[in-house]
């Protein structure tokens, strides 16, 4: 198996797309755990706008939703320092890569993907890049010889197909890639919409009030949603896997990420509570304080585009010069000849 050299830091990866706004579940589920571990890792992260068009996005606000999430990042605290931001079409070696892993991809395992199985079930034309979505991602890990890939649970099953991909290649033509392990969250993968808590918090149902908290909301409209979710109809608050108590147990879950806490002393916080007006209450509090600075510095930021423009052109030259190398690594296996 292809290792990267020792006594370097584990290299992360991950990717986030600029269609929509960010929610609570990418914040909770993703980015929060991305910021808090830069420090042991070095990382790379990448608005992945390539995937974004797999379903149509209106031109000018995907200028705007790119920018604008760069600017979420920063203000959330990636450090341009300490992290590698870039935009994925911004380095053409993630579309060149995913073509040649195009070719050794049986297309059966594509078809199993359960959130493309979800897209073909839920909508009457899809395009082929849905169906080619997680090749893409696989070319986006293993071109920068990966160790890890924190992402929420509902991106495990492409993390998987990425490791099968990549020992496919090597054992095709030899030695390039890194297997990556998926690195899920304890608590916090798997955020649900505050009106259906059955339903994983998605942009898909960010036009459904009340159904998310979108990281740039303001306080009166964050503390609205939380006092209106769903719950059932007791009193009791604790974690539980019950359908019925799936409410609860979500709110319980935001608060545990937010606290740090772990399951027993979230509920030992609750444990003279009565009902659940003030559970909820308590969550608005903290996710409006947790969410108040990254308002404030979005907008610093959002104030100065060509800094943002600045900062991603850095961002990218880092990540070409690794994904170039890779690149060529990979054509020459194949048995590209190389341009004069
Ligand atoms: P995306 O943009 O849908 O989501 C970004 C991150 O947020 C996580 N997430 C959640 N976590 C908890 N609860 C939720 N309700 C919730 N909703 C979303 C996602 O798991 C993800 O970690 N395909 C990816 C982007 C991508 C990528 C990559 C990720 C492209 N290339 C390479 C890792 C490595 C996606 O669409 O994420």
């Amino acid at each position: 198996m292809a290792i990267r050299k020792t006594n370097k830091l584990p290299r992360v990866f991950s990717g986030i797309q600029p269609s929509g706004s960010v929610h609570l579940g990418n914040y909770l589920g993703a980015i929060k755990g991305w910021i808090e571990r830069q420090e042991t890792k070095e990382n790379f992260f990448c608005i992945v706008d390539l995937h974004a068009i797999t379903n149509w996005q209106d031109p000018e606000s995907l200028r705007h939703q790119t920018r604008s999430l760069a600017a979420v990042l920063f203000a959330a605290g990636l450090s341009p320092l300490k992290s590698t931001l870039f935009v994925q079409s911004h380095v053409s070696a993630h579309s060149e890569i995913a073509w040649i892993l195009n070719c050794v991809t049986p297309i059966g395992w594509l078809e199993r993907m359960t959130q493309y199985k979800d897209k073909i079930a839920n909508e009457e034309s899809v395009s082929t890049g849905i169906l080619d979505y997680p090749v893409l991602m696989a070319g986006d890990i293993l071109l920068y010889d990966t160790d890890e890939v924190p992402v929420g649970e509902d991106q495990k099953q492409h993390v998987e197909l990425t490791r099968d991909i990549a020992r496919r290649f090597n054992n095709i033509y030899g030695e390039s890639f890194v297997i990556p392990e998926v690195v899920i969250p304890k608590v916090g993968a798997r955020i649900m919409g505050l009106n259906d808590p059955l339903v994983k918090m998605s942009k898909s149902h960010e036009h459904i009030r009340g159904h998310a908290i979108a990281l740039l909301e303001e306080p009166k409209e964050i503390e609205r949603n939380i006092m209106r979710s769903v719950t059932d109809s007791g009193s009791e608050i604790r974690f539980s896997d019950e359908p019925e108590k799936a409410g609860v147990n979500n709110l319980l879950g935001i608060y545990g990420v937010i606290m740090k806490k772990n399951r027993s002393l979230v509920e030992k916080d609750f444990v003279d509570s009565s009902g659940y007006s003030g559970l909820k209450r308590r969550v608005a509090e903290i996710v409006i304080e947790e969410l108040r600075p990254i308002r404030k510095a979005y907008y610093e930021l959002m104030s100065d585009v060509s800094e943002l423009d600045r900062l991603l052109a850095k961002g990218r030259d880092k990540a070409e010069q690794i994904a170039s190398l890779k690149m060529q690594d990979v054509k020459t296996r194949v048995g590209f000849v190389k341009p004069h």
